[in-house]
């Protein structure tokens, strides 16, 4: 029996950090390693254009993207990882679904409506600062998971209306053409932990809160020690449960390493040493990647060889498939 076709796609904005590594690199590298499944990783480095118009901040992360993900190991003969730009077809694709896409779909996507929901709060025209790309970028992550047939797509909650809109255009696709597109279904892993970040809130990018994964030791430690903590002295007991040090310390740790910081807690362990602690932990887990993730950083050509390698395997799928959307719709050669 085939494999499942699972594909994700990873935004090159920014660097990556625990909470990307805890809650997707890490269960996605696994997964793939046991051999399961059909497994599809690109940088989606058109989606990044929709967030930011810093060529330097866009190419800087892809770049950073890649090796991190080639430092924690992922096998590219096993899996296809490439990045969307180096596969044209996905963009033409994308136009072809662009005219079976309800605009009405748009209107409703969140991260259209929360645009146009800042600015009426700030009394700006409700489009203000809204480009197409930000509109109809649903359309383009459509294009990029039904491209390669993938039926599951693990996603964060944040993207799951996306990915049925994807089934949406697929379905309105195949009623007016004929059965082309596999229907995707998201996959939400319950399990991963969602991190919080330095000030309390869920670590994002957007929130500047985050402890980038492959800082220098120094560094890492400076990150860890500004974890906001509560004012409880050495030797009051702490509470576990609301504390970003135990969170991170859980996501990083063996179920044994977690109950002996959870008794470290109840016995009222410093702050300054729980966080000394943490840092050993997860310095000691990162570290042998680090280096790996630092050679490759410098190598471009190494950098290039493996994408370009992904590119062709992802483009050895998109090029028949796109042919035969092509077809479905109408666009042929003359005979
Ligand atoms: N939009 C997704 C995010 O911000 C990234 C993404 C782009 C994606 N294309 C995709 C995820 C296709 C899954 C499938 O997280």
């Amino acid at each position: 029996m085939a494999k499942q076709r699972v594909l994700t796609g990873i935004t090159t904005t920014g660097t990556p950090h625990l909470g990307n590594y805890v809650g997707a690199i890490r269960p996605a590298i696994a997964e793939s390693q046991r051999g399961e499944l059909d497994a599809f990783f690109f940088l989606a480095d058109y989606h990044a254009l929709i967030k930011s118009s810093e060529p330097a901040m866009v190419h800087q992360s892809s770049r950073e993207i890649a090796a991190t993900w080639l430092a924690l190991g992922l096998d590219t003969d096993s899996t296809t990882f490439y990045r969307q730009s180096d596969v044209p077809e996905i963009t033409e694709l994308s136009w072809i679904l662009t005219c079976v896409c309800a605009k009405g779909l748009m209107n409703r996507s969140h991260a259209y409506k929360a645009a146009v929901q800042a600015n009426e709060q700030n009394g700006d025209d409700p489009d203000f600062g809204v480009t197409m790309g930000l509109f109809s970028y649903p359309i383009l992550m459509a294009a990029d998971i039904l491209m390669f047939n993938a039926s599951k797509v693990p996603v964060g909650r944040d993207q799951i209306q996306h990915i049925e809109m994807a089934r949406d255009m697929a379905q309105r696709f195949n009623h007016l053409y004929g059965e082309t597109f596999v229907l995707p279904e998201a996959a939400v892993d319950g399990d991963v932990a969602i991190l919080s970040g330095l000030d309390g809130r869920k670590m994002s990018k957007s929130y500047g809160n985050t402890i980038p994964l492959f800082l220098p030791e120094k560094k890492l430690q400076k990150h860890i020690n500004k974890i906001k903590t509560n004012l409880l002295e050495p030797g009051e007991a702490k509470n576990p449960e609301d504390s970003t040090v135990f969170e991170i310390w859980q996501a990083f740790a063996t179920p044994e390493q977690t109950a002996d910081m959870r008794q470290k807690f109840a016995d009222g362990i410093a702050w300054g040493q729980a966080k000394k602690d943490l840092f050993e932990l997860i310095n000691t887990q990162v570290a042998p990647a680090r280096e790996r993730y630092e050679a490759i950083l410098a190598d471009s050509e190494f950098l290039e060889s493996e994408l370009k390698k992904g590119a062709e395997k992802a483009r050895a799928h998109a090029a028949p498939m796109l042919a035969n959307v092509r077809k479905a719709v109408g666009l042929a050669a003359f005979k």
